[in-house]
């Protein structure tokens, strides 16, 4: 068979497709517009709305090679040839367009005269009632016998999530004649047989849609959903059996060999490692390229797990340092040409990498600590002990193990895999790859409501539905206002979506009123508003919505965080990218991908920019146009979409550009003032900033203005002169401080304290208690009373609720006391803690109560009454 790198097949399946009239398109985005999905799964995730029928296609011939992640694998990867976190998927679909016949055609004519696979070596599987393909498969010339069919759990594809697109497949199957038992003890065949056959194709006929309880039901067109792994077809046109040798992972391995100084093919154990930080780099660059950040909760989470899994087998390959951010390079090389996106973004991406790796090399060494005293105090690792450093520490066991063994310590491994089985269980259920859309009721609803809310902030409208206590009714009456939601045909009501929070406002009738406090959609079309009725009010009420004026205070937060978008782009980088934001009548608040904190110059610059933009009164234009448009006009935010879909842009001149569904001013006049009042870090690699507008800006500089003529008036200087008046205050405070540490050294007199000393056995020692002096001058005077009486000495100073002390014992007496001893005793009497040296200590506590008892101790110390 011929040699075809990966490059040259993922070329060729997308011109052969194109030769067949489709479009080709670029990879979406590894996070997928899709509340059911954490992560794009296959090349079908971007077009799920198509197959579903809710969106029109704009090209009914689609071709791709898309990125994909799954995680659900993830034990196995690296130890097995074909599992792995991140990989490619070529593919072809039919949007309504060809079905059946042309899909199979088009597979075989791909792999048997571009791939020039021989025909021998392919099988195909079909579902098991699927004669419609096994007629066609037949009538292409693939042998009866090699056409399997298989039940429901091999030849029936998706949903992808809970519910959606689905449908009966057929599989091509590569045999790589590797001799393995044979289940049934026939041929071998893809169906009895493990490891030989490779799937190399998925042929899914996608014209069922299923529900949440698991019935299919007809899609309103028939469609083709096809995937072609390109790790494995790489794998077979280049004649290994493992995806890890072909050229998509050479580069990566060989860099892995630099780095961490390790040989692969060497030791099959150091080789599952090595695996592991190829597959897994590759899954890190494009999450972190696609704008997903380490977390403690889901997709963060996730990538966090694939991360610190990837650390942890460098450190079994001898890693002291942070490695892999030094390996994300070999990614971008290999891959860069394909998906630019992680060109762009390679330091960000480094730099991610290199964070975590710090912090989980900081817990690593932390662990050690932790598993040096526990093996002090136990002698053995507890099962428990073992999983609460893996699980708080990311500590792995594998380390942990060889410390065990190396020192002949117990390690309950057992009890440990069964601690992690249910840790697993537990983050399997609670973050699972698909994550599922909360049920609210209105799915099944037939209705629609019209948003008019861009326009206008009152309209007329029709009740279609009232809700109260969960449940539909047509009717409610109530004389005092009672919670219930209310869904119209037509409104104004914004509901909360995209950062901006919803509308607040009043729907009134005759006979009734209902004040909306929240407003939300519980599914595509449908616009609830919660709120307190009163009155009465039956479905099919003429009513009259009204939003609060305050939606204006909104829309200019809401318009001045897409210029702030733009402008950080412009002064920071086009790596700042949209992590989150809040859009509310008071304020705004953005998140964004940027590792350093903003200095003073750059946020005047973005200020500035941002007011420019403002003050030049710019017509704020929205349209809606096809994503394929908006995509040629470089609309900011584009991975979020999906292809084909329509979309709203929002525009600012040549300023700013944006895909948004928010509420905006008609002219970037209106915003008035552009104030940033806060920066700060959210986590590692995003900042935050909050900013406000118009009235919010007018009432800032007033409070401003009240505190500078409330300190104007207090400190009795003109404005401009304020700072000086306080930084001369500030001199005048310290020098007041220094005078009275002076006065107060006087008060206390050295000769008169040494005047009371007492004597023990030829030992001169005295104590005595103050009033409010400071730990300084006790010691100074600590020193000049012992240097008079040549014996050992007790100062007690009272501040308040607290108690200060210090001791002194002279060098010639330190071979019978010790400061830091007494001082201890004294401290535990006191309530506190402390000590020092052999010859002088300060402690402190917070029971001036026990002085006299603390005076007893020392006392009994100096007698040698005490130990
Ligand atoms: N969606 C199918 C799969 O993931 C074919 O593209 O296998």
């Amino acid at each position: 068979m011929k040699y075809m790198t990966s490059d040259e097949i993922r070329e060729a399946f997308l011109s052969f497709f194109e030769s067949k009239g489709h479009k080709r398109l670029p990879s979406a985005s590894l996070i997928p517009d899709d509340p059911q999905l954490m992560f794009t799964v296959a090349g079908m995730v971007p077009f799920k709305p198509i197959f579903w029928g809710k969106v029109e296609p704009v090209y009914t011939r689609v071709t791709t090679c898309q990125k994909c992640v799954r995680t659900n694998d993830i034990e196995n990867v690296g130890r097995t040839p074909r599992h792995h976190t991140f990989f490619e998927m070529l593919g072809n679909f039919s949007f309504g367009d060809y079905f059946k016949k042309e899909a199979i055609e088009w597979a075989w004519e791909f792999v048997t005269k571009v791939l020039e696979m021989p025909e021998e070596k392919l099988w195909v599987t079909i579902y098991e009632y699927d004669d419609e393909a096994f007629e066609i498969w037949k009538s292409i010339g693939v042998p009866e016998h090699k056409i399997i069919r298989m039940g429901k759990e091999d030849n029936f594809w998706g949903p992808a999530g809970p519910t959606g697109p689905c449908g009966p497949c057929s599989e091509i199957h590569y045999d790589t004649g590797l001799e393995v038992p044979v289940k049934d003890g026939g041929i071998p065949t893809p169906a009895n047989t493990d490891g030989r056959f490779i799937e190399i194709w998925n042929l899914v006929f996608t014209e069922f849609y299923q529900d949440e309880e698991g019935n299919l039901h007809p899609l309103p067109r028939k469609n083709i959903d096809t995937g072609a792994g390109l790790e494995r077809i790489s794998a077979m046109m280049q004649g290994v059996l493992w995806n890890f040798d072909t050229d998509l992972f050479a580069p990566i391995i060989e860099r892995i060999q630099n780095v961490l100084n390790v040989k692969y093919k060497e030791d099959p154990k150091k080789d599952v490692s090595i695996r592991v930080i190829a597959d897994h780099v590759r899954a890190v660059t494009f999450m972190i390229a696609d704008g997903v950040l380490p977390s403690n909760e889901g997709r963060g989470y996730v990538l966090r797990r694939v991360l610190r899994r990837a650390l942890r087998h460098g450190v079994l390959l001898g890693a002291k340092e942070p490695f892999l951010y030094k390996i994300v390079e070999s990614v971008v090389q290999k891959m860069g040409h394909v998906y630019p996106e992680i060109v762009e973004k390679r330091s960000f991406v480094e730099n991610i990498v290199k964070g975590e790796e710090l912090k989980f090399i900081m817990n690593l060494s932390r662990g050690l600590e932790l598993v040096q005293k526990i093996i002090e105090t136990k002698g053995k690792i507890t099962a428990e002990d073992a999983f609460k450093l893996y699980d708080t520490y990311g500590f792995p066991i594998d380390i942990l193990r060889d410390i065990a063994q190396e020192n002949n310590y117990e390690l309950d491994e057992k009890g440990f895999e069964a601690y992690l089985q249910q840790q697993r269980e537990r983050s399997r259920k609670a973050q699972g790859e698909v994550e599922f859309a909360q049920k609210t009721g209105y799915e099944t609803l037939e209705i629609e409501t019209v948003f008019v809310g861009y326009e206008t902030m009152e309209s007329e409208g029709t009740v279609v539905k009232i809700r109260k206590d969960n449940e539909f009714v047509d009717n409610i009456e109530s004389p005092e206002p009672v919670q219930c939601e209310l869904v119209l045909d037509v409104t104004p009501f914004y509901a909360e979506k995209g950062g901006q929070v919803s509308d607040k406002g009043t729907i009134t009738w005759e006979g009734g009123k209902f004040e909306v406090e929240y407003v939300y959609n519980p599914v595509e079309g449908i616009i609830v508003h919660r709120g307190k009725l009163t009155g009465k009010l039956s479905v099919g009420q003429k009513v009259f919505s009204k939003v609060d004026p305050i939606r204006k205070w909104t829309m200019r937060n809401h318009t001045a965080t897409h210029l702030l978008h733009a402008a950080l782009r412009k002064v920071l980088g086009t790596h700042v990218r949209q992590a989150g934001s809040l859009v509310e009548p008071e304020r705004l608040r953005f998140d964004f991908t940027h590792y350093q904190a903003l200095t003073k110059e750059q946020i005047t610059a973005i200020e500035d920019l941002v007011n420019e933009v403002i003050l030049s009164a710019i017509p704020v234009v929205t349209e809606v146009k096809s994503y394929d448009e908006a995509v040629k006009e470089g609309a900011m935010a584009l991975f979020e979409e999906k292809y084909g879909d329509y979309v709203r842009v929002v525009k600012v001149g040549n300023f700013s550009e944006e895909l948004c569904g928010g509420t905006h001013v008609k002219n970037t006049g209106e915003i008035g003032l552009f104030k940033i009042v806060s920066e700060s870090a959210v986590s590692a690699g995003v900042r935050r900033i909050e900013a406000i507008t118009g009235f919010n800006s007018l009432a800032y500089v007033r409070k401003q203005d009240e505190i500078l003529e409330n300190l104007k008036d207090k400190l009795e200087a003109p404005i401009n002169e304020l700072v000086m008046k306080v930084e001369k205050l500030i001199e005048e405070r310290k020098s007041l401080e220094r005078e009275l540490a002076n006065l107060k050294k006087k008060l206390v007199n050295p000769e008169s304290v040494a005047s009371n000393v007492k004597s023990w056995n030829n030992v001169n020692y005295v104590s005595a208690v103050f009033e409010e002096i400071d730990p300084e001058v006790l010691k100074e005077l600590t020193d000049e009373v012992s240097e008079r009486i040549k014996g050992v000495v007790l100062l007690i100073s009272r501040l308040g609720e607290k108690v200060v002390f210090t001791v002194k014992v002279p060098k010639e007496l330190t071979n019978e006391y010790h400061a830091g001893n007494i001082a201890k005793a004294v401290a535990k009497i006191l309530g506190g803690g402390g000590g020092g040296s052999p010859t002088f200590a300060q402690a402190g506590g917070k029971l001036p109560q026990s002085i006299p008892e603390a005076l007893e101790m020392f006392e009994k110390i100096i007698r040698k009454e005490v130990q």
